[in-house]
């Protein structure tokens, strides 16, 4: 199922969707949107974020259903999205959703438990993935002085490849066929970026109600 006005952007540590979401935050029209991440801060994401900090070590399996639960609180708990998007009349925008899931733990735990895990959970509208080589995703965050348990150049490199695997898999699902992908290469500039997003996010259905 596609969720109208449901917003996600994805891709490997350190490609830039953060300073994109700063940016729409900025905009005039952020009073129609509820903005939001994965890990939450919810009780089940402040676990997950010592996990990866790598002061709690599990198994990657437990891991991929902990990221289930954070994700299931996020779309269905109280103040959640589908609450924003039906009850509040706003279009939400989340850094980081499933395809997280399905590219992380499907490197460290294979593919097929993190599909398991997350095949109910309705799609957004538009899904932007920010693609970027490890190594100059990597250069950008390496200032910033901690360093998270999948934050090297071996790991997102499979990342990346699992990402692109997964958007070609969605890309030809009949049940995904109202998400619109589309994959910026994130070497460019902000400004650029920032031009290309907005220019899919004005047409969003909440700005024709
Ligand atoms: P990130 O979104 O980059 O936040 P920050 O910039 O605050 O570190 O970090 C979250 C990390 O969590 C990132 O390495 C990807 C990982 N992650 C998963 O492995 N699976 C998931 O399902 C989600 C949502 C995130």
């Amino acid at each position: 199922m596609v969720l109208d006005n449901f917003v996600v952007f994805e891709g490997i540590d350190g490609a830039g969707t953060s300073t994109q979401l700063k940016i729409l935050k900025s905009r005039p029209e952020s009073s129609r949107f509820d903005f939001s991440a994965e890990p939450t801060d919810c009780e089940t994401g402040r676990f997950l974020r010592q996990i990866l900090g790598g002061k709690v070590e599990l198994d990657p399996k437990t891991t991929a259903f902990l990221f289930a639960a954070d994700r299931a609180e996020h779309i269905y708990g109280k103040n959640g999205i589908i609450d924003s998007i039906k009850n509040k009349n706003k279009a939400v925008i989340i850094d980081r959703y499933l395809f997280s899931s399905l590219a992380y733990q499907g490197v460290s735990c294979g593919k097929e438990l993190p599909r398991k895990l997350n095949e109910d959970f309705p799609l957004p509208q538009l899904l932007f993935f920010f693609d970027i080589a490890p190594e100059k995703s990597l250069n950008r965050i390496k200032g910033r002085g901690f360093t998270e348990i999948y934050e090297n150049s071996e790991y997102l490199t499979k990342t990346r490849n699992q990402y692109l695997d997964v958007i070609k898999e969605y890309q030809n699902l009949e049940s995904a066929k109202d998400m619109k992908i589309i994959i910026i290469d994130a070497t460019q500039s902000v400004e650029e970026i920032s031009k290309i997003i907005w220019s899919h996010i004005s047409k969003l259905p909440i700005f024709n109600s």
